[in-house]
């Protein structure tokens, strides 16, 4: 539970304002909201600690001097450019079939966006109360976005932990074509070989980071391969390159980037 953060405003959405903080309260997240007469970069510069805002682009995170919110719009050129042969991810979810597949690890859902976008109908799961709020709004954003109208249609989004997701799916008997993992890593930046371009954690990742626990309280996700394994013929686990497996756990094939790898798990038996 995160409790009491500064929503800051300005009057002319006071009343957006107060929306979502309602939506975020019944998410456990209690705000208070301050008026202030101008959104501007100066104000954030001098109120840098981790905060919420909202204006006509609706819900954002700040910190630092910095605001952010998903971007998928930032994301239309990958789109244009994407294929299921240009994209590793494309390949190793296999989405040239359409696959139903769930993303248990949504974070800013770029990822899912991009499966989506190349034909997967995706269920995105997000457990922490502000980013799955944030994820929410730019997914309500791409809906009326002409280019991202009809991904952001394939996408639901579920507010859960994926550990409870995945084990009531598997109680249910339901199963999947795909479930996509990418948990946290810690010190992503310091993975040695990595390229140079990988130590620089984008401006979102670092606001994400500043959101998520500190490395050493972070949950590496291993429970959720077993739990995956449950319910999918495919589970596909985006790593940094050279990161260590999963729950330990060698993998059945692997696609290797510059900068991070796709480790695949296949369940042959399962049945569907
Ligand atoms: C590295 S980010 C994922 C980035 C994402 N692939 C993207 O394209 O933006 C990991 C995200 O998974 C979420 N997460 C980790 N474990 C989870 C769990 N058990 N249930 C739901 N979400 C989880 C974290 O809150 C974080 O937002």
């Amino acid at each position: 539970m995160v409790s009491a953060l500064r929503l800051y405003t300005e009057q002319a959405f006071l009343e957006k304002a107060q929306q979502y903080s309602a939506v975020l309260s019944s998410r456990g997240v209690d705000v208070e909201i301050e008026v202030i007469e101008k959104l501007a970069a100066r104000f954030l510069r001098l109120n840098p600690e981790l905060a919420l805002c909202v204006d006509q682009e609706g819900l954002w995170l700040s910190a630092n001097g910095m605001k952010m919110q998903p971007d998928w719009q930032g994301e239309t050129g990958r789109l244009k450019r994407a294929s299921l042969k240009s994209e590793m991810i494309a390949r190793a979810c296999n989405l040239s079939e359409k696959p139903r597949l769930i993303d248990a690890t949504a974070g800013l859902g770029h990822d899912s966006l991009l499966m989506a976008h190349l034909g997967a109908h995706v269920t995105l799961v997000e457990r922490h109360p502000i980013l799955f709020s944030l994820l929410e709004d730019t997914q309500q954003r791409a809906l009326n976005d002409k280019i991202l109208h009809a991904a952001a249609s394939r996408i639901q989004l579920v507010f859960s932990d994926s550990a409870d997701y995945l084990s009531q799916q598997a109680e249910l008997g339901n199963t999947f074509d795909v479930v996509y993992l990418d948990p946290m890593f810690p010190q992503r930046d310091q993975n040695q070989q990595a390229p140079k371009k990988q130590a620089q954690v984008k401006k979102q990742m670092q606001l994400l980071h500043l959101l998520l626990p500190e490395d050493g309280e972070m949950d590496l996700g291993d429970n959720l391969l077993p739990l995956a394994q449950k319910i999918a013929k495919r589970v596909i686990v985006k790593r940094p390159r050279l990161a260590v497996f999963l729950a330990g756990q060698s993998t059945d094939q692997q696609w290797l980037g510059d900068a991070c790898r796709f480790d695949a798990y296949f369940q042959h038996d399962l049945k569907m």
